[in-house]
């Protein structure tokens, strides 16, 4: 079988369940907006249907799914240059999850993390839809054969499985026909833990409000949340080995170097040395900077929610032209009549 080369193409997600935070802009939108910048076609997902995997209140899933097309919109992702959807909107996402329902193996989906955590210790009580998650992720990005998906630490483990799925469809049909998907999981915080306790992710179950910072946060509650945040005694180190078994050390410096597009070693090279009563007013200032702007435009469009629904069908309809004729293969291939 000849390798066939995929067109590169970028494609992530973000379930409209919560307050955005600044793990999701670091280890997701804002990586998602430089992604577009370098020209690359992107598409990018608002996961409604993910999101029910876990009971949701329906009002608060439709604001939660605009308030998120307003996170993206104000994170520098453009409706313009990248197609923005809401995954229900585009119907080959959830016909595709059948097929790959069907290939995707009971034992593949019982090993992942995610599920174990969120199943917890009552498996037998969780949704059907909760386990098969990941065969309807994998069917969002290779809907559109998405070659790159930029995403957090925490979702490495779901897009090997999307490999697995595509590689096991090839080989079951005797085609080439999905692509084998690269995790684009780079940068210096692709893993933001909690401001309170440095051995946790930040994160939006977190009962602690002062462990994360919300891109809802107006700039006196970032700073505040900053100038609180858990550290330890020592100076800044100028090695990034001296943040060794430094958690919240590191966590700050690697929130400082994602903010400012900087590596660790660069920020060290600055600020090494230094106590944290004068690291922490830098980075609250360079914190506020950047995320503070960002909560004011999503007020701003949160304000006219008829723009963002009609943003939001106008991506839809750019999707279905690449995920129906996509679709219409599958089928053709596993031998539905049509
Ligand atoms: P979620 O809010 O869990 O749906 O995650 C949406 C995106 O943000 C995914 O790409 C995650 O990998 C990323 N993400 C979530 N929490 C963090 C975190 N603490 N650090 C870095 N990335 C994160
Ligand atoms: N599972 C991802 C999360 O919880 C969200 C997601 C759904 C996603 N489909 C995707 C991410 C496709 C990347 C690509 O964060």
């Amino acid at each position: 079988m000849t390798e066939t080369t995929f067109t590169p193409r970028v494609f992530s997600g973000i379930q409209p369940s919560g307050d955005l935070h600044l793990g999701n802009y670091l280890g997701a939108l804002k990586r998602f907006a430089d992604a577009q910048d370098k020209g690359v076609q992107s598409i990018y997902c608002m996961v409604d249907l993910h999101a029910i995997t876990v009971p949701q209140n329906p009002a608060d899933l439709k604001r939660s799914t605009r308030e998120l097309a307003a996170g993206f919109i104000a994170s520098g992702v453009s409706p313009e240059k990248s197609i923005l959807i809401n995954q229900s909107q585009v119907p080959e996402h959830a016909q595709l999850a059948w097929i790959f329902n069907c290939v995707a193996r009971m034992g593949w989906m019982g090993r992942m993390t995610q599920w174990k955590d969120k199943a917890g210790k009552n498996a037998e009580a969780a949704s059907l839809g909760l386990f098969a998650y990941p065969a309807l992720m994998a069917a969002d990005i290779l809907i559109y054969h998405a070659t790159h998906v930029p995403v957090g630490e925490d979702q490495k483990q779901h897009l090997e499985l999307t490999r697995d799925i595509a590689a096991k469809f090839n080989h079951d049909y005797g085609v080439d026909f999905f692509p084998i998907t690269e995790p684009v999981i780079e940068g210096a915080a692709t893993r933001v833990m909690s401001l309170r306790d440095g051995a946790k992710k930040m994160s939006k179950s977190d009962p602690s409000d002062a462990s994360r910072i919300n891109l809802t946060d107006d700039a006196d509650t970032i700073a505040k949340k900053i100038r609180k945040a858990k550290t330890d005694p020592d100076a800044l180190p100028s090695e990034v080995e001296g943040l060794k078994d430094r958690p919240e050390a590191r966590n700050l410096v690697n929130i400082y170097a994602g903010l400012n597009d900087q590596t660790v070693e660069q920020v060290l090279a600055d600020h090494g040395g230094q106590q944290f009563g004068t690291f922490k007013p830098a980075l609250a200032e360079l914190a506020v900077s950047k995320i503070a702007p960002i909560s004011t435009e999503m007020a701003r469009l949160m304000s006219d929610v008829t723009e963002i629904d009609r943003l939001l069908a106008h991506g839809a309809e750019q999707a279905r032209e690449i995920s129906a004729p996509i679709l219409k293969k599958t089928y053709e291939i596993v031998g539905m009549v049509g």
